[in-house]
């Protein structure tokens, strides 16, 4: 039998929801996963941004590299090879590749490198900021050999005013990735989804309580590819707002949201920041990680309070988002939020980066090496 809503509507999980949506993935910056998850030498397969990706760390210099998982000669998937100093070995015939994916060596052939083939494999500009690792996409699925911009780096985390304070990983939500932004520009949600206060981290409602909004949204005057949400939020008791419980947040939309964050100002303690990342795994999926950063006059109760605050809020978008359809024409009344703006602005990140600087060795479908 049915019961609760999740149950209800819990069931759209077929390309008729997908195909809503446009094609492709976004262009922009997404986190692939935390720095300490892997030590140097070791190498990982991940599947993401439509594309078969081996990350592997050097054993000399610990940096992360990049590329395309699937070997040029014959196909095997390097996510099965070994790191040899900063390149990467395949587990079939023990080619080795550098971090660019250029042919570095071939295991007892020999010959000057001149004399290999000239192939390889995709790389991927990748950074290394605030303990995570992100990479750049193009909507086309090309490699860019310069990305338009880099991703951003928060001052007061990287001169140590805010200090790392914890993550959470709450999994793969069936969502597709503009729905965040799009959810910030819907201002008539916040009194239907996000109206009650709950205990952070849960779903449990604290009776008596609720939460009125005020949302803002608007672009930045001077970065493209940066917008934010702000929200006037004050607690109501029994239907009356308490002026003096207000608090304001402010969203940062990075790009097309392979990156969010979140400031919180407390006022005398200090500020709290909160990363919400997305990376799309496949069409309607996405990989959802949470990292926090506080100033460390701040209690950790208080962090905890707060984070898991914005997280139950979160939860509750979740079951609508993971069962909607994008509407390219939505019916708009006046309590909607200013949706046209935000898709004008959205659709840069499904404009293709103009002549992708592809290098010619990533261009050579099939090579006759044998003389
Ligand atoms: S398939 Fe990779 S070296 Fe042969
Ligand atoms: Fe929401």
């Amino acid at each position: 039998m049915l019961n609760s809503r999740k149950d209800r509507t819990h069931a759209f999980v077929g390309r008729a929801r997908a195909s809503t949506y446009p094609e492709g993935h976004p262009s922009g910056w997404y986190r692939l996963l935390d720095l300490d998850e892997m030590r140097p030498g070791d190498v990982r397969a991940l599947d993401c941004l439509g594309k078969n990706l081996v990350v592997y760390r050097g054993r000399h210099d610990a940096s992360y590299r990049v590329l395309d998982a699937h070997c040029p000669h014959q196909g095997a998937s390097l996510a099965g090879g070994e790191v040899v100093g900063n390149e990467l070995a395949c587990p079939f015939h023990h080619w080795c590749f550098d971090g660019e994916g250029r042919l570095a060596r071939i295991p007892n052939k020999d010959e000057t490198r001149d004399k290999l083939p000239r192939v390889g494999v995709r790389s991927y500009p990748v950074r290394e900021h605030h303990g995570m690792l992100w990479l750049y996409h193009d909507v086309s699925g090309q490699a860019l050999a310069a990305p338009p911009y880099e991703p951003e780096v928060i001052e007061d985390i990287a001169d140590g005013r805010l200090v790392y304070r914890g993550r959470h990983a709450p999994g793969d939500v069936q969502m597709h990735i503009s729905e965040f932004v799009e959810n910030s520009v819907d201002f008539q949600h916040f009194a239907c989804v996000h109206g009650d206060l709950t205990i952070p981290w849960t779903q449990i409602k604290v009776p008596g309580f609720g939460v009125r909004h005020e949302p803002d949204w608007y672009v930045d005057a001077d970065v493209p590819h940066k917008a934010y949400f702000s929200d006037k939020a004050c607690l109501k008791f029994r239907g009356r707002a308490m002026p003096k419980s207000g608090a304001q947040a402010r969203i940062t939309l990075f790009g097309p949201g392979g990156t969010v964050w979140f400031r919180f100002s407390l006022p005398d303690l200090g500020d709290i920041l909160l990363f919400q990342t997305h990376l799309p795994k496949r069409d309607l999926c996405q990989e959802v990680r949470f990292r926090w950063y506080a100033d460390p006059k701040i209690p950790r109760l208080l962090v905890w309070y707060v984070v898991g605050h914005w997280i139950s809020q979160w939860k509750a978008d979740v079951e609508i988002w993971e069962n909607k359809v994008f509407r390219e024409r939505p019916v708009l009344i006046d309590l909607d939020g200013p949706v046209h703006r935000m898709r004008k602005w959205y659709a840069q990140f499904y404009e293709a980066a103009a002549a992708p600087a592809e290098r010619a060795h990533r261009c050579l479908p099939i090579v006759d090496a044998r003389g």
